[in-house]
């Protein structure tokens, strides 16, 4: 989604723009602009729609010299993709870059217009430059304009904007949408995300809520949303990350997909031995909420609700507490009765998805028995916010399509499973049994990695294709919907997922020559009912993709290809399963020759609703 990058320096800061830009790019967007000034008066402004490298290449036509300066790169939510529409927008000398939405938009637009403003843009953000415009008339320092401005605004935002008259300094403003403060040497710096400044410091301050900040080249003053001036934590950053490290890898999504291994033995590190689950980690005083937990109410978007769903089936089957799924944005808009002893665990590879975090606030006046985040990034709105929290250790992830973050994320929930199951007097066997699933998890898809040139070769059947079912059964159904939701996002095929048993209710009459079916087989108590249903997709002409255990008796025939896989442990193969999908869908994105890291329309981290 919308990335900003800010800074005040000495030096000629263009160059620190765009390279913060380029390592905002795989959040998605579809236009970038930036604009800087030197002081003496001169600014320039340019905006191009595309990738940033057209803005790098237009940076190459015109010089642009000066210290201070803000950048974007957009995601077009009012009004399309165009120049006009880039960010920053101006109004006179006030230049400004918004991430978020303001809803009451229109309003404030036909009363600036009243005023004899006029718009050149068809973008919410515009409102905002020309009001902050209007009311430095009405006097006072350019924060306390803002301070002023904030309160007419509804919806959500994180800005940065620079008075181009008096570029010593740079105000920004965060609510609903993150915004980072890079400690510099005699310089400092903003942006929406820490990796956009990693090159220039490792020293970040996180805003919070509310807060404002005014920064110059010497000095960070930070207002709280009741206009306190506060002290927040300076962070040292432990992230990694080389925006042009894809190593061997020709695209993030593959090298995520390899890294899994690596990620998994992260994330368990500490956390399993000796036949038990150890999350010490969650302090004394969470064993005493956990120990009175008996419902689990789970809430997460995309990826993450899929790796939701499987923790559903581990809840409920193992630890014996019932659970409920549901995606954000359903939750936070309907009135949820809230069980007794009810945990709500939200999950996240970003911590910063809009609707996830609104959840999670909802959540607080609705009679929880506390909240539990699930989580890639330690520093989100969604960690902090959280009564308590697990992180995955799966590295930053670059791609658009989630991967290593869900397996990791369907690592952690096991443990907790394990752990919640413990306190529940769980079969002290059965946590040794997920230990163990566990903790030969890694080597067993380094095994299944192996197999990358058969999927490779596999992928060329869908080249032709528009469409593709997937179907599972149990715990590999939310696997089937994970597999769907990679094939559409990245080769832009259109795929649906079914639990296998309901496709005589309806999907088999879609069933023919042309439509692909993938399945994923693995040797459990289900198979036989599964192999049913495959049979049932047989009978009628479908073409059959057959993920299964080597040892699950199915055999390549007419109209039914098998993909034998390793075998697994049953426990984690809803992990392991997901994995050649992956790998399937990748294959599939490059012949079609799709933008794989960044498909169109999509966002890395959705922080509007
Ligand atoms: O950062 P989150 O896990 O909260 O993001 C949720 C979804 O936006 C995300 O999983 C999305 O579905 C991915 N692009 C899927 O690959």
């Amino acid at each position: 989604m919308c990335g900003i990058v800010g800074a005040v320096a000495q030096r000629d800061i263009a160059e620190i723009l765009l390279q913060g830009l380029r390592r905002l790019e795989y959040r998605g967007y579809d236009s970038a602009g930036l604009i800087v000034a030197d002081g003496s008066g001169q600014v320039n402004r340019l905006r191009q729609v595309g990738k940033v490298q057209a803005l790098f290449d237009a940076t190459q036509q015109q010089e642009l010299r000066g210290g201070t300066g803000i950048a974007h790169t957009r995601w077009a939510t009012h009004g399309e993709p165009t120049e006009k529409n880039a960010h920053p927008h101006v109004s006179d000398n006030i230049a400004l870059v918004h991430n978020g939405i303001i809803e009451n938009y229109q309003s404030l637009r036909d009363s600036l217009i009243n005023k004899g403003y006029q718009f050149s843009s068809q973008t919410d953000t515009e409102v905002i430059a020309h009001l902050i415009h209007w009311e430095q008339q009405q006097g006072g320092s350019l924060l306390e304009v803002v301070q002023r401005v904030i309160p007419q605004l509804r919806g959500a935002y994180g800005m940065v904007i620079m008075d181009c008259r008096d570029p010593e300094r740079l105000i920004a403003a965060r609510s609903g949408s993150p915004l980072v403060v890079g400690l510099g040497v005699g310089e400092n710096f903003l942006a929406s995300d820490q990796l956009a400044l990693l090159p220039v410091t490792r020293r970040f301050i996180f805003l919070e809520e509310g807060d404002l900040v005014e920064i110059t080249r010497r000095s960070v003053h930070i207002v709280d949303q009741q206009g306190n001036s506060v002290e927040r934590q300076e962070v040292e950053s432990q992230v990694q990350y080389d925006a042009g490290d894809k190593g061997i890898y020709r695209h993030y999504m593959q090298k995520e997909i390899f890294e899994q291994p690596m990620a998994l033995k992260n994330t368990l590190a500490g956390r399993v031995s000796h036949g038990a689950v150890n999350l010490d980690e969650l302090g004394l005083a969470a064993d005493q909420l956990l120990a009175n937990v008996s419902h689990i109410q789970i809430i997460a978007c995309g990826t993450s609700y899929h790796a939701g769903m499987v923790a559903r089936y581990w809840f409920e089957s193992l630890a014996g507490l019932p659970c409920d799924v549901e995606i954000a944005s359903e939750f936070r808009y309907r009135k949820p009765a809230v069980r007794p002893g009810s945990l709500l665990i939200t999950l996240s590879q970003s911590g910063e998805t809009a609707d996830t975090l609104a959840a999670l606030r909802l959540s607080k006046q609705l009679g929880y028995l506390g909240s539990l985040a699930v989580c890639n990034v330690p520093t989100s709105s969604l960690v902090r916010e959280s009564d308590l929290a697990l992180m995955t250790k799966a590295g930053a992830e670059i791609g658009v399509a989630s991967t290593k973050a869900f397996t990791t994320q369907l690592a952690v929930l096991l443990m907790l499973v394990a752990h919640l199951g413990r306190l529940k007097g769980m079969d002290q066997l059965l946590e040794q049994q997920i230990v163990h699933g566990l903790q030969v998890l890694p080597a067993r898809i380094e095994q299944m990695l192996s197999l990358e040139k058969r999927i490779e070769a596999l992928a060329e059947d869908f080249s032709d294709k528009h469409h593709a079912l997937f179907l599972g059964r149990g715990d590999q159904y939310p696997i089937a919907m994970e597999g769907a939701l990679k094939l559409k996002e990245i080769s832009y095929i259109h795929a649906e997922a079914y639990a296998a048993g309901e496709l005589k209710h309806g999907p088999l009459a879609l069933i023919d020559a042309d439509m692909p079916v993938i399945v994923v087989a693995p040797n459990n108590e289900l198979l036989e009912k599964l192999k049913s249903n495959v049979e049932e997709v047989r009978a009628r002409g479908g073409q059959l993709y057959v993920f299964a255990d080597q040892a699950a008796g199915f055999v390549d025939c007419e109209g039914m290809t098998i993909i034998a896989l390793p075998h697994v442990e049953e426990v984690v193969a809803p992990i392991f399963y997901t994995v050649p999908l992956q790998l399937l869908s990748y294959y599939v994105a490059l012949i079609k020759g799709t933008d794989v890291d960044q498909p169109r329309n999509l966002a890395k981290s959705v922080t509007v609703e």
